[in-house]
């Protein structure tokens, strides 16, 4: 077995009890397939459990026709595809309201017994068969099953920050799985099993280059390339996923064509017509386009005097007859904007420029907001655009890859977060509004809906860098397709699918998992400040160094006290973009929590929290005890030497080392910033500096 982390949690480990392993083969000796089926998802699942079972349970699966199969077999595909399905199976299924969910079920019938993988579409089937596989890898019995799933979120999709030259924007594992020198790497295996490990965790749709689109990648819409996207296209669609693309708003002026982007302009729109046709007639699923524009210096609709609606549906006019979607992101702010002029406030762009236009968007344009109003850090309040509009299609954006919390070279389970983001409850229609049910399009009735982020893979050997960022993929993905699982369920799934030799590593990497966003934020940025890193890389801690903060420290830490007022009453008057609950709860120091207090208050460093500390004694502790959650965790991983195989353990070992070392910086360049700033010692008279 390779233990260089390339399978991920399609390893398929051999089953060690020899009961369940003689039970599976039982179930699976014989595949009946209802699809005579060489490409697309029904293909793929068989072609998964020809590939899965020998290694699971050391046996090939026989592919035989209905009529010639035994008394026991394994009987796969669509529903109607099906001459002998009981009753029994049409009730379920019938019961899903989707067309992706599936039901896994055991049945016995007057000659024979059989474990039925089913739904309505061949991807359901596919979503089905790995389900049955991750049943099997955690050693559950499939004796009799009887399971009917379907997804939470409609569209459940990844964005890829990776350029045409090979790199990535924020990737922390690698290169490009996608693109070398400006080729695309049409021919690479990786890719097949990309779509492998996307597939078994529910994804079904992939924007495969940067939201920051260069010259480079524009071309991925010319006759230049769009031959071998869809090739890419292909490989998906047999794993049924579909590709997105990122385009560069001003498309038409950059590959010279026409001199404007001007979205009225009925050059541009042509253009953009006879663009989509040409897509379509190549990938007649193409996903649709993601969009930035007006952003950090990218082009938007702006420049001509029109709004974002504008922009986006000149693009979803031209999507629109081939059912294309555009995905037009909201992270819309001035990063030229003077950070000691409190009239504006960056946390406030997305809300400003967007609300006022509902209403006016397209149905098959969608906004894709980040989760929070600033920008994946450590910890941020939840966008108050989110839910805020609805009469316009919304999609949640996270970010898998570590930019702002470790970079993957540091622990940082995210399920955590995402789970409190998804369970926030903006009162947007009263009590119940979650941001989970808004994200599902149960609270605003829209026709599209669901949850995107940035992904963390490259083509390092285990695609995430660290072998424990792996579960922030997986973990994402389940979290999609079910948010009513807990963190501790999934992070429990996957390390019984990916270190399933020892229980004890099992038991630790859990809590550890479970802890780690907690340390990360305690040794990195207190009660909500955030950006606090080194310009650029956002690696590292550096108190004044955020890129966009050349006017003036983000933090507006200065000997009195610390934090960003974004009140009402005296700030920047944020905390009026929330439902009046919320607004009220952060406006008030006695009802802003502790996590978030530096988020919205500029206060005294001797202000006390809820926890009964004051602000500075806060931030010394809890960068000590950041450091020393940090030693501990090393400590109990050396005792598992032995119990995991050599490779995953030096990685890890080496990774941990790193994440202490840094740590330690953290603890010291953070604390020694503040007790100079504030000339307050620590009450337990540790060494500051
Ligand atoms: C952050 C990130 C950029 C990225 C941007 C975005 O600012 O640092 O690299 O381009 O987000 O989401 O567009």
């Amino acid at each position: 077995m390779k233990n260089n982390g390339y399978d991920a949690w399609l390893r398929y480990d051999k089953v060690k009890d020899d009961g369940l392993a003689s039970q599976y083969r039982e179930w699976t000796a014989e595949i009946v397939a209802s699809e005579a089926a060489v490409e697309g998802p029904v293909a793929s699942a068989i072609k998964e459990l020809q590939l899965a079972l020998p290694r699971l349970i050391g046996q090939t699966p026989k592919l035989v026709e209905e009529k010639a199969a035994s008394k026991r077999f394994l009987a796969i595909g669509t529903l109607n595809s099906f001459s002998y399905v009981e009753e029994a199976v049409q009730g379920p299924i019938a019961a899903l309201n989707d067309d992706e969910g599936y039901l896994l079920k055991t049945i016995t019938a007057a000659d024979c017994s059989y474990l039925v993988v089913t739904g309505k579409t061949e991807r359901a089937v596919l979503y089905g068969v790995f389900h049955l596989l991750r049943l099997m890898a955690q050693g559950e019995s499939i004796q009799s099953l009887q399971l009917a799933e379907q997804p939470k979120y409609r569209l459940r999709m990844i964005n890829h920050w990776d350029n045409m030259d090979g790199s990535i924007e924020r990737g922390y594992a690698g290169r490009s799985i996608f693109y070398r020198n400006n080729e695309l790497l049409v021919d690479s295996p990786r890719i097949v099993d990309y779509a492998r490990l996307m597939a078994s965790i529910g994804i079904n749709g992939i924007a495969i280059n940067n939201v920051n689109v260069h010259r480079a990648e524009t071309f991925l819409i010319t006759d230049k390339l769009l031959p071998q996207v869809a090739q890419f296209a292909a490989i998906f669609r047999s794993y049924g996923i579909k590709l997105f693309l990122s385009v560069n708003y001003a498309a038409t002026i950059e590959l010279g064509e026409v001199d404007t982007a001007d979205p009225l302009d009925p050059r541009v729109q042509e253009w953009w017509k006879q663009k989509a046709e040409q897509i379509y007639s190549v990938i007649p699923d193409f996903g649709g386009f993601v969009v930035k524009a007006d952003s950090e210096n990218r082009p938007g609709p702006f420049t001509y005097n029109r709004d974002h609606a504008d922009g986006a549906n000149m693009l979803g006019e031209a999507l629109k007859p081939y059912g294309g979607l555009v995905l037009w992101r909201c992270f819309v702010y001035d990063c030229h904007q003077d950070w000691r002029d409190r009239s504006t406030d960056r946390a406030r762009a997305a809300y400003d420029h967007f609300k006022p236009l509902d209403g006016r968007f397209l149905d098959n344009v969608i906004l894709q907001i980040k989760n929070g109003p600033m920008d994946f850090q450590v910890r941020e309040p939840v966008s108050p655009l989110f839910g805020a509009m609805p009469n316009t299609n919304a999609v949640m954006e996270f970010q898998i890859t570590q930019e702002y919390t470790g970079q993957q070279r540091h622990v940082c389970f995210l399920i955590p977060q995402w789970k409190e983001v998804l369970e926030f409850d903006t009162k947007v229609k009263g009590d119940g509004s979650t941001v989970k049910e808004i994200a599902a399009g149960s609270i605003h009735p829209y026709a599209h809906s669901g949850i995107t982020a940035v992904t963390n893979v490259g083509d390092d050997d285990n695609w995430t860098g660290h072998h424990l960022a792996q579960a922030n993929l997986y973990g994402y993905g389940r979290l999609l397709w079910n948010p009513e699982l807990s963190s501790e369920q999934i992070a429990e799934e996957w390390v019984r699918i990916t270190f399933p030799d020892s229980d004890a590593v099992q038991q630790l990497l859990v809590k550890f998992l479970l802890e780690s966003w907690s340390i990360y934020e305690s040794y990195t940025s207190p009660l909500g400040v955030g950006w606090m890193v080194t310009p650029h890389y956002h690696y590292g801690p550096d108190i004044d160094g955020y890129e966009y903060s050349k006017w003036g420290t983000y933090h507006f830490a200065d000997h009195k006290g610390i934090g960003v007022n974004r009140t009402v009453a005296s700030g920047t008057g944020y905390t009026s973009q929330y439902e009046p609950e919320h607004a009220a709860r952060y406006e008030s120091l006695e009802t802003c929590p502790d996590e978030l207090l530096l988020f919205f208050h500029h206060v005294p460093y001797t202000h006390v929290l809820h926890s009964g500390k004051t602000v500075i004694q806060h931030i010394y502790d809890t960068h000590f005890a950041g450091v020393e959650r940090v030693e501990y965790w090393i400590e109990r991983w050396k005792e598992l030497a032995g119990e995991v195989d050599e490779q995953r353990f030096a990685h890890i070992s080496g990774r941990l080392q790193e994440q202490l070392e840094n740590s330690k910086e953290w603890r010291d360049i953070v604390n020694t910033y503040f007790f100079r700033k504030s000339g307050i010692a620590d009450e337990k008279g540790r060494t500051i500096y």
